[in-house]
């Protein structure tokens, strides 16, 4: 925290070496190291400074996904950052506690940088959820996930896997930069912060012993109460933060496990994209002596919903067959929505491919007022700004964007599989 009060943080990216096997050396880029990047946290009403310097020998940028800032800080691809160059964008956080995340948006290298390794947590706190008692205890009863699947050589090197429709499918994972990870616990009650930062791949996130999973908070934040859940699926760039109740000893595997359906690929493209793919994720080990598990409300968040009558413009995005969005494929140049400041919004995004798409707003948390025409489901129901989107459905999503109002420069909506997005599969609006 400097002498004004803003809490600074610096981020340098730079090319590196990760060994994911022992002895074999693979080239992987990260922020301050060779892999990933730090968790940054901050509290609501803080200022924050990020000091970002760019250390490889290409332009990147640095975006931070779901957070509310200035499109100016936003670092999407109007925000280059050069070779050697740095910035040191500064906003207020205003909007509730959450599991947000930071990764490169440089327009057209999206999918290279982040597979690269360049992604990191950017976790959001507040009085009302350190009020609840939740276990907050960074990287021992509070724990980030990081996904990522990857290619790996006979040898052992990491190499990028070949593209699919939906990209680049890697038949393993690393959590947190690491191949077959395993944690350790001394609590009964664990949270865990789950990151989809994989660039094309949907997870579904179960337990070994079929256990519920306990969902607690989506993207934006908390739910109105947890959810036990068979699966919880997330898509390139979504996030979920569930709990984990552990008995002296014990040992479960997070794993996941898609079918079909869960991935939403039916017919004879199901199995070439994942549709039926299963990993194991992460080994839970509980000690033999656990510290009690806090006692977790009922009630953890209050979730007003939007009154729809004051939608003030409707807005129809369609997905469509050759990575476009309502017909057009990306163009820095212009701008596709403008959006008046502080009134709410209705967006139709319908996909109207035969294969699954995600959207994602930058700049604002919304909620998903219908699927189809029906209520979302309950883990569907709280704050999101990226969402998976199954084949031939239609999302109504409502939000508002209330300040910023910037007409020179825009932010962005796309698809999250990303290089669909550095298809083109991306536009951008204005907030006036
Ligand atoms: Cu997570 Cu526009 O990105
Ligand atoms: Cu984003
Ligand atoms: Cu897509």
């Amino acid at each position: 925290v400097d002498a004004d009060g803003t809490r600074v943080f610096a981020l340098d990216a730079r090319a590196g070496t990760t060994q994911f096997a022992p002895g074999v050396v693979s080239d992987t880029w990260g922020f301050n190291g060779s892999l990933l990047g730090p968790t940054l946290a901050a509290e609501r009403g803080e200022r924050v400074r990020v000091d970002i310097t760019n250390s490889l020998d290409e332009p990147t940028t640095v975006h931070w996904h779901g957070m509310h800032l200035p499109a100016e800080m936003d670092g999407g691809p109007h925000q280059m950052v050069a070779p050697d160059a740095s910035w040191s964008p500064e906003w207020d956080i205003d909007q509730q506690a959450a599991t947000l995340w930071y990764h490169p948006h440089p327009h057209g290298e999206t999918e290279q940088h982040v597979a690269n390794g360049l992604a990191g947590m950017f976790i959001l706190h507040d009085e009302h959820e350190r009020s609840l008692g939740l276990p907050s205890e960074y990287g021992v009863d509070d724990v980030p996930v990081i996904v990522q699947d990857s290619g790996f050589s006979a040898a052992g090197e990491r190499e990028d896997p070949q593209r699919g429709y939906a990209g680049g499918l890697g038949d393993e994972l690393i959590v947190n930069g690491t191949r077959a990870p395993y944690l350790e616990v001394s609590d009964e009650l664990v949270r865990l912060r789950l990151l989809n930062a994989s660039t094309a791949r949907t997870f579904a996130f179960t337990w070994s012993d079929a256990r519920p999973v306990e969902l607690i908070a989506s993207d934006g934040g908390l739910l109105e109460a947890s959810v036990a859940l068979d699966h919880v699926r997330l898509s390139p760039g979504e996030r979920a933060e569930v709990l984990l109740r552990v008995a002296p000893g014990e040992r479960v595997v997070l794993q996941s496990k898609t079918t079909p359906e869960v991935a939403g690929l039916v017919g004879p493209v199901a199995d070439t994209n994942g549709g039926s793919d299963a990993f194991d994720v992460l080994e839970v080990r509980a000690a033999g002596t656990l510290d009690p598990a806090p006692a977790v409300p009922t009630r953890l968040n209050v979730i007003d919903d939007f009154d729809l009558e004051q939608v003030a413009m409707t807005r129809r995005f369609e997905l469509g067959d050759s990575f476009e969005i309502n017909g057009a494929s990306m163009d820095l140049g212009r701008i596709d929505e403008t959006v008046t400041v502080d009134t709410l919004e209705r967006w139709i995004v319908e996909n109207s491919t035969s294969l699954p798409h995600s959207f994602h707003v930058h700049d604002v948390q919304f909620r998903i007022a219908s699927i189809d025409g029906a209520a979302p489901p309950p883990e569907l129901a709280g704050w999101k700004d990226t969402i998976f989107t199954e084949p031939e459905t239609e999302y109504e999503l409502l939000m508002r964007f209330e300040d910023y109002a910037d007409a020179d420069t825009p932010y962005m909506y796309h698809c999250h599989l990303l290089w669909h997005e550095d298809q083109g599969m991306m536009g951008q609006f204005a907030v006036v």
